[in-house]
Formats: C-alpha cells, sequence, structure tokens
C-alpha cells in the first residue's frame, strides 16, 4: 500500500477513525506538562484525531497537515481554537521562525511516512523548556489482530491484494528506534500505553479499510469477500485498539 491521502480518504479519515479517548488524552496532556496557557501542535493532524482530544488541556491548537482535504475534514468539525495549516515536514524549520515556544507537540501515526531523525529533531526544537513531544500510534492495524473475526478479514485481504504486512510504525522496532532517536537528543523519555475495546461491525470495517487502503484497491469483490468473512463470526466483533506514546520532556 502506498501512501496517497487525497480525494475521499479524507472523507473516509472523518467518519472511520477514532479520536483518541479521553480519558487517554488526559494521561498523554499530564505526561507532556500541557498547561491551560500552552499552544499545541498537532503535526500530519489528519481530520483531527489528537487535536480534538487535547484541546481541552491547552489555550489552542495548530493543526498542520500536507492534505487540504484532511484540513477541510477537520474545520468542519468546528472546533474553537484551532487553526488548520497546509504544511508538511519540510516546513517544520519554517515553523519554528513563526511560533512562539511550544507547551507540546505532538505527531499521531504519522512519522513512518517521514525522515524521522530529521523530523524529531526540528519538532523538538519547538519546544519550550519543560515542554514535551509526543509520537502516538495505534496499532497493530485492525487486519492484524489477534481476534478469530481479525484473522478473517486479513485471509479475504490477502486472497485479494497478496500479503498485507505493514504495521505502520507501530511495532516493537519502530518503538525502540523513536525512544533512541529522542534519547539521543537529549530528551527525558517515558513509554506509556493504554488500550480500549471498541464493538465494530461490518460498515465500520469496510469503511476502515477504504480508509486504510489507498487508491482502488477496495474493490466490489473485495467488499463482498469482507462482508462475508465476517457474516460467519459469532459476535460481537470487539476491537483491542492499543494506543502506544513515545513522550520526550525537553528539561
Ligand atoms: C495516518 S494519518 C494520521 C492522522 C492523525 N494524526 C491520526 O493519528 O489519526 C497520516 C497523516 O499524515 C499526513 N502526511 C503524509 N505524508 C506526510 C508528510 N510527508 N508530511 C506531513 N504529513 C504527511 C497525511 O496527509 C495524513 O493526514
Amino acid at each position: 500500500m502506498s501512501a496517497d491521502f487525497a480525494g475521499d480518504i479524507a472523507r473516509l479519515y472523518a467518519r472511520y477513525r477514532r479520536d483518541l479517548p479521553a480519558d487517554h488524552a488526559a494521561e498523554l496532556a499530564a505526561q507532556l506538562g500541557l498547561s491551560p496557557t500552552d499552544l499545541l501542535l498537532d503535526l500530519w493532524c489528519g481530520t483531527g484525531q489528537l487535536t480534538a482530544p487535547l484541546l481541552p488541556h491547552c489555550a489552542g491548537a495548530l493543526a498542520v497537515d500536507p492534505e487540504p482535504g484532511m484540513l477541510a475534514g477537520l474545520r468542519d468539525r468546528g472546533l474553537p481554537g484551532v487553526m488548520a495549516v497546509l504544511g508538511a515536514d519540510t516546513d517544520l524549520p519554517q515553523l519554528g521562525r513563526v511560533l512562539p515556544p511550544l507547551g507540546a507537540v505532538v505527531v499521531g501515526n504519522a512519522l513512518h511516512w517521514m525522515d524521522e531523525a530529521a523530523t524529531l529533531a526540528a519538532a523538538a526544537a519547538l519546544l519550550r523548556p519543560g515542554g514535551g513531544l509526543a509520537v502516538v500510534t495505534q496499532g497493530p492495524p485492525l487486519w492484524l489482530g489477534p481476534a478469530p473475526w481479525q484473522q478473517a478479514v486479513r485471509g479475504a485481504l490477502e486472497t485479494h491484494l497478496g500479503p498485507v504486512t505493514g504495521t505502520y510504525g507501530s511495532d516493537a522496532s519502530a518503538l525502540a528506534g523513536r525512544v533512541g532517536l529522542l534519547v539521543g537528543q537529549g530528551l527525558a523519555v517515558q513509554v506509556s500505553s493504554w488500550r480500549a475495546d471498541h464493538v465494530v461491525d461490518t460498515d465500520w470495517v469496510v469503511g476502515h479499510l477504504g480508509r486504510a487502503l489507498f487508491g482502488d484497491a477496495l474493490t466490489d469483490g473485495l467488499r463482498t469477500a469482507l462482508a462475508r468473512a465476517l457474516a460467519g463470526q459469532p459476535g460481537p466483533l470487539v476491537e483491542q485498539v492499543v494506543t502506544t506514546a513515545v513522550v520526550a520532556r525537553r528539561t
């Protein structure tokens, strides 16, 4: 699967990608040292999956993404105190020129698309003393999960698309690499993880996959195969979602 976040993908993101749950966001904000007077920067914000739940913990947020459709989806949420800005990882040095020192910078499920070392160094340089940087991932992807219904989804996908093994930066080796990069920058690093169980249905699984499968991969044949695979599963279908946050504080 290659990355193309244009077109319909942003609409699917808005509907089929969950926000970080409020209780997890509260813990993340505390670990970041985020205060009510701080400005938050959400890098590669999508349609606001981190911006929205962290917003109650700060004064306002700048949410950055290179895909106009994602920013439009975020703006449609009408969140007060959020400015949506078009920008990519290559724009980070420019952000440093125009922004005040920041209370927190967060990156959710996007770092694997870019030069991780350069992006983390540029993001850490934006922090005020005591400020925090978080790299947040949810994983493994739904189709690599352990439940029998998830194995059935994976089987349907692999019949149509071949092996689907990518973890999108949610695996242990990506985590270790990020911890190493942040420690190497002299930051104080901690790793936290939280679990949430979500009951899902066929509509949600197919929509979520349509969001994750770029281009025309979600054909009518694959939709039918997924619906058949799920129809044979005893309910309820529960997705256990593990969120992992690498939180680095500037001392
Ligand atoms: C998987 S989404 C993550 C959205 C959200 N942060 C979340 O946690 O759900 C990845 C986001 O990264 C953005 N993106 C992809 N390549 C990028 C790049 N080179 N620089 C900045 N953002 C990029 C995409 O437009 C997309 O909104």
